[in-house]
This record gives structure tokens, sequence and C-alpha cells, in this order.
């Protein structure tokens, strides 16, 4: 009697454990934009805290959205963590991510909160950080080269060959530079100053920082990213001095997403409001990620820009983070820039 009960029992335990998902693993598929040492870090603090396994890649905020889109019907990854706005408000646009509403939503600055409200809550901002045009000073005097201060500078040809930027394809970082560009100066004007530029890109790198840490090696004299990125290479020892351009400079608000259909929706959803804690938004320093976080409560580090000290121009988010608008843009860039000779 007593044998069969315990078949009985240890049958229905094997029936339940196999079938049922709440005792199998935890995962999260975490698609990460921002530098590889804060994605790292957001990692390991996350399975620490929650026991789920994540399986992180780091890819460039246009190319994350392409892989986004290209995997809609059969999606891979769950959370979207980081990258500029402008491509995470054109997936939420485009049906591509979920709607979801964060109990620390209220916590949050309100360019933070209005970046979510403008896109039906199918994103949220999670840091802020603006452009600016870095140099290496050793570099540049070495070289004898006056130091740029404006956008227009950029075009001079003194700078032949001087000058790195990323493709903004690829670049959430460029794609803001070539929206800022045509919000401060119009559209056609800004695409002439592009042209002219071009004489003077040695490279457009995938990723957004590359240009910057390319300047620090000594590798490029000029590198055009976000001023935050600037200041690691400061931090970390190297001749980089940041200019603000005085026509003034866009910004952008960093995002995260939660994948339409995510396969690890409970996951995505906890590790979204873990991405939105004032604690571990004040621990990006350890990975000298110096954005200004978007929890009220969250400490931006001492070394990050001042953002209020700074020109910033009214940068159109709903305009530029439109399908049609970046769509056309990117395309116009390839057609008149990009294919360029050099
Ligand atoms: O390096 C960090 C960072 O500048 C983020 O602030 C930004 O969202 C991201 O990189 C943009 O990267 P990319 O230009 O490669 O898309």
């Amino acid at each position: 009697m007593k044998k069969q009960i315990t078949f009985i029992v240890g049958g229905l335990a094997a029936a339940w454990l196999a079938g049922t998902p709440a005792l199998a693993a935890e995962k999260l598929t975490l698609y990460c934009s921002p530098q590889i040492e804060w994605c790292n870090l957001m990692v390991e603090a996350f399975e620490k805290e929650t026991g789920i396994d994540v399986a992180m890649t780091r890819k460039s905020s246009g190319e994350t959205f392409a892989q986004i889109k290209a995997e809609a019907r059969n999606p891979k990854g769950d959370v979207w963590w980081g990258g500029t706005g402008d491509p995470h408000l054109q997936a939420a646009e485009e049906g591509l991510t979920e709607e979801y509403t964060s109990p620390v939503f209220d916590k949050l600055h309100p360019w933070a909160q209005n970046q979510a409200k403008s896109a039906s809550m199918k994103t949220v901002g999670i840091y802020a950080g603006a452009l600016g045009i870095g140099y290496n000073k050793e570099l540049l005097a070495a070289k004898g080269l006056p130091a740029p201060e404006s956008w227009a500078d950029l075009a001079k040809p003194e700078y032949k060959g001087e000058v790195q930027i990323a493709n903004p394809n690829s670049s959430g970082t460029s794609y803001t530079t070539l929206a800022t560009l045509v919000q401060i100066m119009g559209e056609d004007e800004a695409f002439d100053l592009m042209k002219a530029m071009h004489k003077n890109v040695n490279q457009y790198t995938k990723s957004g920082s590359a240009p910057i840490k390319a300047a620090a090696r000594g590798e490029t004299t000029i590198g055009i990213t976000f001023m935050h990125d600037m200041v690691t290479q400061v931090v970390n020892g190297f001749p980089i001095e940041i200019v603000a351009p005085t026509e003034g400079t866009g910004y952008e608000i960093g995002s995260m997403s939660i994948i339409k259909n995510a396969r690890n929706m409970e996951s995505a959803k906890k590790f979204y409001d873990f991405a939105l804690n004032a604690d571990i938004q004040t621990r990006a320093r350890e990975a000298k990620a110096y954005q200004v976080p978007s929890n009220s409560g969250a400490t931006p580090p001492d070394e990050s820009p001042d953002l209020t000290k700074l020109k910033l121009i009214d940068y159109d988010f709903a305009k530029y983070g439109s399908s049609a608008e970046r769509k056309r843009l990117l395309k116009r860039w390839d057609d008149e820039v990009g294919s360029l000779p050099r």
C-alpha cells in the first residue's frame, strides 16, 4: 500500500515538474545599445537580484531597430535597453514594442515620462545626454590646427581627413547629429554642411562612440559623439577636449522598450522595473557611464555634463523619431552624403 502511494505521488510530481513553466529557469534576452561596460553591469546586477539568466548582445541603436524589425514575426529579444530615443519611437509607431507602465513611472523626470506618453507607453526614457565635438588636444597642437568651435567649422578645408563620425543608419548618435543639424540650420543647409564635411571625414564608424575612442588613441583628431562618451575618455586619462558647438546642440533621451510578443514577458517586465530604479541608475558611474539618469531619485555622476548649462535645441522627438521622417532623412543621407567619393 505504502509503495503504491509513493508511486502515485512520484508520478504526479514528475508530471508537474515537467509541465510547469514556473519551475523552468527564468530567462531574458536583452538587446543593449549603450556602452558595453554598462550593459555588462546591468546584466550582472539583474542576475544577482533576480536569479534570471540573461543573454545579452550589444549593438548600436539603428542596428538594433533593424534587427527587431526583421525578427518581428518571430521575436527573439525581450527587452531593448538603451540607445537613442528616436529609433525606439519609430519602433513604437511601427507596433514593434509593447505597451507597459512601470510602478516606478511616477519617479521619473518629466522628460522621461513625456517620451513614454508620446509613444502610448511603448517606450520610456532612461537617461539623457547632449552632443558635442571632441578633439585630441595633443594631436591638434602637433598639427597646428585651430580648435573647432561650431558645427560649421567641421566643414573647413584645414580639417581634411581629421574628423570622424558614425554612420547614421547604424548609429543613433549620428542620426541625432543629422537631425540636430537639420533643426539648427534647415534641411538643405544641413545637407550642404554634411556634404562639405564629408571631405574631412576619415571614417563613418558603425558605433556612435567609436570616433571619440579613436580620438583618444590618436587615430583621428576630431570625433563627433555624445559629450558623456567624451567624459569617459577624459576620466580614462586621455587628452580630450569637449566643445559645445556655438550654434547650440541636440540631445538624446536614451530609451528602453519591451519587444512586442516577447517570449519571456514576465522577465522583461521585471528587468524594465529594475532598470528604472534610482539605485541601479546611480550605479552607472561604476561603468564610467556619465549620462543623466531618468529617475529623479538617482544621483547623476559629478562628471556628467550639466545639460542645464548648455544651449540645447528644442529637439522635436515626435517628428525626428517618426518612421517616415527617419526613413526619409536616412535615405537622403545615403543618396547625397554617404555615397559621395572622398
Ligand atoms: O556610448 C553610450 C551612448 O552614447 C548612449 O548614450 C547612446 O544612447 C548610445 O551610445 C548610442 O549608440 P549608437 O550611436 O552606437 O547607436
